[in-house]
Formats: structure tokens, sequence, C-alpha cells
């Protein structure tokens, strides 16, 4: 008696194997055909020139580059942090000139002529903390710390406007960045914390 073939095996069979016909001999030549229509082309780029922790620099931007993806790639400043991509986090927070904006957003082509300020720009020449910095990590405002450089730009500005800052105001100037460690309650303390400081200082960082 010859075996009886499973109904899989005679699927594959019929699919791969069977008589080609006219159509299957059309569908064969459509696949193997060249393809015609216009050669694929790079995106063009435009040479951006802009500032960054107060350095010239410029770069070669496709119009769909974020200013995020420049600063992490093309300018190697990784302090800056990718989250959601969407907005919603803050983890990419800079400042353009001196205005917090999420890098994730903003189109590279934008940032032509503008000062940016990363995490990597605001300590000093030796490597010190900024006086928000060193009050976040005192603070305990600072766990796993990716948050931490978005959250510290927001904060840096926010004292640049308010220098004695209200809670509330703490709060509101932070609502756009996202903390998944900490609770919040010690970040609003590292700022208020930097703010009493620097008024004490005589506004001096
Ligand atoms: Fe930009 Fe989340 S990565 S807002
Ligand atoms: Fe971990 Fe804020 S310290 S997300």
């Amino acid at each position: 008696m010859r075996p009886r073939r499973t109904g899989v095996g005679a699927r594959r069979r019929i699919a791969g194997r069977g008589p080609a016909g006219p159509a299957a001999t059309r569908r064969r030549a459509a696949r193997e055909a060249p393809r015609s229509g216009p050669t694929p082309t790079a995106p063009p780029t435009t040479l951006v020139r802009f500032r960054v922790n107060g350095a010239e620099v410029e770069a070669a931007v496709k119009p769909s580059d974020r200013l995020l993806d420049v600063l992490r790639g093309p300018l190697g400043l990784t302090g800056t942090k990718e989250g959601c991509g969407a907005g919603e986090c803050g983890a990419c927070t800079v400042l353009v000139d001196g205005r917090p904006v999420n890098a994730c957003l903003f189109p590279a082509l934008e940032a032509e002529g503008r000062e940016v300020t990363t995490i990597e720009g605001l300590g000093g020449p030796a490597g010190e903390l900024s006086d928000v910095q060193r009050a976040f990590v005192e603070c305990g405002a600072i766990q796993c710390g990716f948050c931490s450089p978005g959250m510290i730009l927001a904060a840096t500005a926010l004292l640049a406007e308010h220098p004695d800052p209200t809670d509330e105001q703490i709060r509101d100037a932070l609502a756009g960045n996202l903390c998944r460690c900490t609770g919040y309650v010690q970040i609003v303390e590292a700022v208020r914390t930097a703010a009493a400081r620097r008024r004490a200082a005589g506004g001096t960082r």
C-alpha cells in the first residue's frame, strides 16, 4: 500500500512544484524583471551652524533630523537622553536661547544661529558641578539619573527667571519632566536649595 500524504505536504507540493501555467509564468517574470522607476537617492542635507555650550558648531542635517539626533550623534553630547521620543517625558530637555525645549521634537534645521545648552555645558571649566547639579546630588534627587539632565536644565531655566520660586512654580516648571524613581519630593527640595544658596551668594552660582 502507498503511504498516505499529509495535507500540509500535499499543499506544499502543489504550491512549490506544480506545473507552471501561464499565470504562474507571468508572476515569475514580474518577480524577476528589473525594477523600473527612479533610483533612490540620499535625502539632501543642509549645513546648520549654531552654538552649543558656548562653542560654534556645524552639522550637515537632513530635513527629518531632530536636534536630539545631532546632539547625541555627530556632536557626541550623550548627556541628553532619549526616553519617549514623543515630547512626553522631558528626558531630552535642553535649553535653546535659554528656554527649555524637547530636543526630540525640535527640528535640527531650526537650530541655525541659536545658542543651545546641554547638561555638559552647565558645569565649570574644570568640571565643577553647577549649583543646581550639586543640590540634586546632595538632596538625593538623582537615583537612576536618566531624567536628571532634563530636570536639571529645566530647573536651571526656572531659576534664571525666578530666583525665589514657590514650590508650585517649581512643580509647574518641571511638569513636563517625568521621574520614575524619586517621587519628586527630593527634586523640588533640590531646586529650592539651589535657589536659596544662589540668593545667599548674591545671585552667583
Ligand atoms: Fe523627548 Fe521624551 S524623549 S520628551
Ligand atoms: Fe530615575 Fe528620575 S532618577 S527617572
